[in-house]
């Protein structure tokens, strides 16, 4: 016998307080009877549990991190290769790898028994998250880094999916991507004329190699890691518009796809004055107003144009973008609809201009659907500040605590947090290096806007 929040703890649906609270709201149900009391004693080898329609079965798992080294196939079982499998002999009958690394690729590997949260972190409907370090033959180009982060032609049908890319070094980078094509970073690093001469995986979802493994070496995963595998990957938790009478939306990257495009600008503007991009800027400025970027441009650049013309040029350099080239999310324009139709208040929080926030709404039709827009030319305090988050609730007038945010970078989600408002974190390729982090810092997580349920 076994408690009930803790069944449901170790099956993957959130920490003791999460659960308790799903406990408490009447989510879960024993044997087809609702419960509310979290204490309650279940047989776990003969009770029917079920959360939200579905059964949750408890089985003891087993989950290993290993630094997998060059020269080990990722098998169970081959006649001439080493395979990974034998370094964890004895440790559990029908452990296996999730997923492939070549031979010749070192780094984070997941071995399991646990078909299921397999299935979910493998399927390409996922995409999760894969963070490599790569090292090349060649240096790699910022044009490169654009291309590679567009999308490359490998070969297959269609092109690979937006990456991101982190130039670390000249022949040094790290490559987020969130397919696993066969051989697909070796592939893409020859469709920009170089060559992988060195990989290894750091991440998958939001397991990190631990670095305390030497090659070879392998540890059991923490309860944190399965649980926050399982939260995410397995049992995903979507947010619920029900009781809601606002959702804010922020903008790059959350209503539309248009972070390629900042990266684009940074690049052109700079290039102006002769001046190449450093490659952490886009973490630098993550979160800052129009204004404060413009400030830091002037106080980290030799540029002698005013912050006040600076920042002209790039609603120039932006405007044509978004009004020709920047797409809505997908998904976004039907939950707008329904929204709507629900009466559902909708608002915009940017930390962009008000005159790109309004060429956006123009060239997509939107503000029909948008009551209240607060940009950074209204609010200069930029997230995570969660002013312009209270101005939109004041002015859409429903308390915070009422509204539903989504946002894309970590800045934004603590932004909405500390509005005290629920936030969702959605996916979006420029923000990949701080997937886990959005995990952690929202309520929810979306990967698209179409797997919301509106009924
Ligand atoms: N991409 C590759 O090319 N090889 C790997 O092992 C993993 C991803």
């Amino acid at each position: 016998m076994i408690r009930l929040d803790k069944f449901l703890c170790d099956a993957g649906l959130g920490t003791r307080t999460e659960v308790k609270q799903l406990i408490k709201k009447g989510l879960v149900q024993i044997n087809n009877e609702s419960v509310k009391k979290s204490d309650c004693k279940i047989d776990e080898t003969r009770d029917v549990v079920v959360f939200q329609g579905k059964e949750i079965g408890y089985q003891k798992n087993v989950y290993i991190m290993l630094h997998k080294p060059a020269g080990v196939v990722c098998a169970t079982e081959d006649a001439k290769e080493r395979t990974v499998v034998e370094y964890c002999r004895g440790v559990a009958r029908d452990l296996f790898p999730v997923g492939r690394l070549d031979k010749d690729t070192e780094g984070l590997l997941l071995l399991t028994n646990d078909g299921e949260l397999s299935h979910a972190l493998l399927s390409p409907k996922r995409h999760v998250v894969k963070k490599y370090e790569v090292h090349t033959k060649y240096p790699v180009s910022f044009e490169d880094a654009i291309a590679l982060e567009e999308g490359v032609d490998i070969g297959d049908e269609i092109k690979t999916l937006p990456a991101k890319v982190i130039i670390k070094e000249a022949k040094i980078l790290y490559l987020y991507i969130t397919e696993g094509r066969f051989h697909q970073v070796k592939r893409m690093l020859q469709a920009v004329g170089n060559e992988v001469v060195y990989l290894k995986r750091l991440q998958m979802a939001s397991l990190v190699l631990d670095e305390a493994l030497e090659k070879e070496q392998w540890r059991y995963l923490t309860e944190e890691e399965i649980s926050e595998l399982k939260t995410y990957y397995l049992h995903k938790r979507l947010p619920v518009l029900k009781g809601k009478e606002a959702v804010i939306f922020d903008v790059d990257g959350s209503l539309v796809d248009s972070m390629w495009m900042w990266k684009k600008i940074d690049r052109d503007y700079l290039a102006k004055f002769d001046i190449p991009l450093p490659s952490n800027l886009q973490q630098e400025i993550e979160g800052m107003s129009f204004y404060q970027t413009a400030c830091y441009f002037k106080e980290h650049f030799p540029i002698h144009q005013s912050v006040q013309d600076m920042m002209n040029t790039w609603n120039e350099m932006a405007f044509d973008k978004y009004k020709d080239e920047v797409m809505l999310k997908p998904g976004v324009l039907r939950l707008l609809k329904f929204c709507k139709e629900k009466g559902i208040k909708m608002g915009i929080a940017t930390s962009n201009s008000r005159e790109l926030m309004d060429v956006i709404a123009k060239a997509h039709g939107i503000s029909e659907y948008i009551s209240c827009i607060k940009t950074g030319s209204d609010i200069t305090n930029g997230k995570p500040a969660p002013d312009i988050y209270l101005a939109v609730a004041v002015e859409l007038q429903v308390e915070p605590s009422k509204c539903l945010v989504f946002e894309d970078i970590p800045a934004g989600i603590k932004a909405g947090k500390a509005a005290n408002m629920e936030v969702c974190a959605v996916k979006d390729a420029y923000s990949m290096d701080s997937d886990r982090e959005k995990h952690v810092l929202a309520d929810y997580y979306l990967d698209d806007y179409r797997h919301l349920n509106l009924g």
